[in-house]
């Protein structure tokens, strides 16, 4: 039996294998006004006939001025839930676990008005420069994060990740590039970390449930943050409580990267066994043997698809076949893969 058709259990939550949807904005909210379309209700829910084991929502902005673009999902109002519900009960209709990637921009927004970051540091010229948080703002969002939470389990997602990747507001925090702060948030790693242990601390407050935060383990600039760098932090995410570490890279200051099939599975290797705690592994993993190499190497718990399943929703049946396992189909689709 194919690992990547194990079984994984995280709390009471059981995945039917090892695939995971990787968060992916759409957008597609039309109205600017942060809710479902069409659109994710047909893309989402496919992706669950295709048999992923957990769909993971695209980055749903927790505050309207932390949208990446005006056309991102929402969840910074209630009015928000009854759309994610019926998203979340089409893709479950269809045996897949599901989760919402909580997101803030920072400066990496791109809406009107002002924009925040824990420094006043724009990402390019092609950005804003955004305000530096008070404080008071510091706590407004970490609240906001907490009443998403809150808003998600009403939809009755059965994950939570936390956007703490790819340059928006959490991974500013982090990074000592992007935070050049002289408060208790800023400085020493301990400071720089302040802002998402508040943010775990509160989401946990109210969620039992299964607790992912994605990072971007490489910087790829000199005194930036590295995998090896980040062990501190994810151990104290550990302490807190967080479950697994969804390990992405780059894109929280300008720089190349030399990506290439699996280039983040190593970053994913160390966090994984140096912190230690489950992790998913991500980036150009495109084919089953790949995936099942990262498994049975214990290279990482679980595989996160982006691109490859904006390809191909039906992946995992491929992978089932190229891998020789059985795997339940959708009755309606059996005759095609008999
Ligand atoms: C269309 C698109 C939208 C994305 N949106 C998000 C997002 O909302 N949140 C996030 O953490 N990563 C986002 N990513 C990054 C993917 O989750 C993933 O990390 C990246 O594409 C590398 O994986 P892949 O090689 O399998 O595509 C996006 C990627 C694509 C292609």
């Amino acid at each position: 039996m194919a690992k990547l058709f194990d079984e994984f259990t995280i709390k009471d939550v059981t995945f039917k294998n090892r695939i995971v949807m990787a968060p992916m904005c759409m957008y597609s909210c039309h109205n600017q006004d942060g809710q479902v379309q069409d659109w994710h209700r047909i893309h989402y829910p496919t992706r669950a006939v295709g048999q992923v084991g957990l769909i993971l929502l695209e980055a749903t902005a927790v505050q309207p001025e932390g949208r990446i673009s005006a056309q991102d999902l929402g969840i910074w109002s209630d009015d928000h839930i009854s759309g994610l519900t019926e998203l979340v009960s089409l893709m479950k209709s269809h045996g897949a676990k599901t989760g919402i990637q909580l997101a803030h921009a920072g400066r990496k927004a791109t809406v009107d008005g002002d924009i925040y970051a824990p420094s006043p540091l724009a990402f390019n010229e092609n950005y804003k420069t955004p305000n530096e948080m008070t404080k008071t703002d510091i706590k407004e969002t970490v609240e906001a994060f907490k009443e998403a939470t809150i808003r998600s389990k009403k939809a009755g997602f059965d994950v939570i990740e936390l956007h703490g990747a790819h340059g928006y507001l959490i991974n500013e925090f982090l990074s000592p590039l992007t935070n050049k702060r002289t408060d208790e948030y800023g400085g020493s790693e301990e400071n720089r970390y302040r802002m998402l242990r508040e943010t775990i601390d509160a989401v946990r407050s109210v969620w039992e449930g299964p607790l992912f935060v994605r990072i971007s383990a490489h910087d790829y600039t000199e005194g930036g943050m590295t995998p090896e760098a980040y062990v501190t932090m994810t151990k104290w995410m550990k302490e807190q409580d967080v479950d697994l570490i969804d390990v992405s890279s780059g894109a929280n200051v300008p720089a190349s990267i030399d990506s290439f099939p699996g280039y983040q599975v190593t970053f994913s290797e160390t966090i994984k066994h140096e912190t230690p705690i489950a992790t998913g592994a991500v980036g150009m993993i495109t084919s089953p043997l790949q995936a099942e190499e990262i498994l049975k190497n214990d290279r990482a718990d679980l595989i996160f698809l982006a691109r490859e399943l904006l390809r191909d929703p039906y992946w995992p049946y491929r992978a089932a076949k190229e891998l020789r396992t059985e795997i339940k189909s959708a009755v309606q689709y059996e005759r095609g893969w008999l």
